[in-house]
């Protein structure tokens, strides 16, 4: 038997997960030109940033971790924010580099950056693509002006469409963002926007519902009833026909938010849902790491300024770096592939977990779901169904056992 296998079975009889064989990398760059009233990504908007200082303290970061995680291939990269598209394009090229030195990339890695559809930004856009970036996922928001200037956006509609152009220009692969079930928004007026996106889409679309986050100006707003969102009926249909109009796009859900034609799903993104390992680096970031049997769970400094100052000092500026328990992998699992429309992989929970899927979940509340059609389940795993994902927090706080 080969000596891999013994110690795969040695690791599984004991209890200890062997890591992956591969990762994901993600590197956040925290800044933006101005906020956006309904964001609470770790944002902040910063007139001086020493570019140089930033580059270093990110690849310092980058190689601190190398030495603990060893050698691994890296199927993505990610560069999210913030505005990511605000860092110059030889920083960005210099940590491909250095990614790639310290790890391997695998042939078909993907290496998407986040870009805000302002046409100052979209000038960099091919620097990007010379610097490595294969794809692009532009924060396009609406194809509307009045909702762009109600989301605080400093693009247009003419604008976004311009640098969806320059996009598909200068990249094979693109995505934008849409956000939805936006104040005073009807059915028809979403409609004919979606309509519209599809015909500029190419392969991948975001498309989230709006959501509002406690202490952003959205949040005050809406206490003062300056805002409304749609109501529950109105969310709902506005999210059958976002199902609707963009399966005949050709662009199905693969997850509750993300839409993508065969073969174009975000792979950093299908990492995150189906629980593989990711690196964090900068303000904020998280990881999931495998390391000496159990899954770590990481974070990095959040607040921009203290990160950079940390990482100066000692390298990295990590806050947390805990083995997370049995229970919490388990709940982590479920909560992440519920959301996908592949659902959670029985053989992958037990390389995760080293446990049989349908014993760790409760029975009856499986036969419950799958009675009222929230859920599918059988030997290869369990999938939530499209009425269940209409109510998947109420889904997970059923199965998730912890
Ligand atoms: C990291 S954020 C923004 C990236 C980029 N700076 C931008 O603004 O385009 C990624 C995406 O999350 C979505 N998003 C952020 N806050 C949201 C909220 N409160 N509700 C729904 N979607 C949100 C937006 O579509 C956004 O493009
Ligand atoms: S939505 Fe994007 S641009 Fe706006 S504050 Fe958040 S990260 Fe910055």
């Amino acid at each position: 038997m080969k000596w891999s296998i013994l110690v795969l079975i040695y690791m599984m009889a004991k209890n200890k997960l062997t890591p992956p064989k591969t990762i994901a990398v993600y590197i956040h760059w925290p800044f933006c030109l101005s906020l956006c009233p309904y964001c609470d990504f770790n944002s902040h908007v910063k007139q001086n940033i020493n570019h140089r200082d930033w580059e270093k303290a990110l690849l310092s970061e980058l190689e601190h971790y190398s030495k603990i995680i060893g050698t691994r291939k890296v199927t993505s990269i990610f560069f999210g924010g913030g505005t990511p598209s605000l860092m110059e394009a030889d920083t960005v090229a210099k940590i491909i580099e250095a990614i790639e030195k310290h790890f391997s990339l695998a042939k078909n890695v993907e290496i998407t950056l986040e870009a805000n559809p302002t046409s100052s930004e979209s000038k960099n856009l091919s620097a990007f693509s010379k610097a490595g970036i294969n794809r692009v996922s532009l924060g396009v928001q609406a194809l509307n002006d009045e909702s762009l200037i109600l989301l605080g956006r400093k693009h247009n509609t003419e604008e976004a469409k311009k640098v969806i152009k320059i996009a598909s220009d200068n990249f094979e692969r693109f995505s934008f963002d849409l956000i939805y079930a936006r104040p005073k928004q009807t059915k028809i007026m979403w409609e004919k926007e979606l309509t519209e996106a599809t015909k500029l889409a190419r392969g991948h679309l975001s498309v989230y519902q709006l959501i509002i986050e406690p202490g952003t100006p959205f949040y005050l707003s809406q206490a003062r009833g300056l805002i409304t969102l749609p109501n529950e009926s109105l969310a709902v249909a506005l999210f059958q026909m976002t199902q609707e109009i963009l399966d005949s796009a050709n662009l199905p859900a693969y997850e509750v938010s993300n839409h993508a034609a065969d073969g174009e799903h975000c792979k950093q993104n299908m990492t995150y849902w189906h629980y593989g390992d990711y690196l964090g680096i900068g303000p904020g970031a998280h990881g999931r790491i495998t390391l000496d049997g159990n899954i770590y769970a990481t974070r990095q400094h959040r607040a921009p300024e203290m990160w950079l100052k940390r990482t100066r000092m000692a390298g990295h500026a990590t806050q947390t770096f805990v083995p997370l328990d049995e229970e919490e992998i388990i709940n982590e699992i479920i909560l992440m592939g519920l959301r996908t429309k592949t659902g959670i992989d029985a053989s992958n929970f037990y390389l995760r977990t080293g446990k049989d899927l349908n014993e760790a979940i409760n029975d009856q509340a499986i036969n419950r779901l799958k009675q009222g059609n929230f859920i599918t389940s059988d030997q290869k795993g369990i999938r939530t169904t499209m009425t269940g994902l209409l109510r998947l927090d109420s889904i997970i706080k059923e199965l998730a056992p912890f």
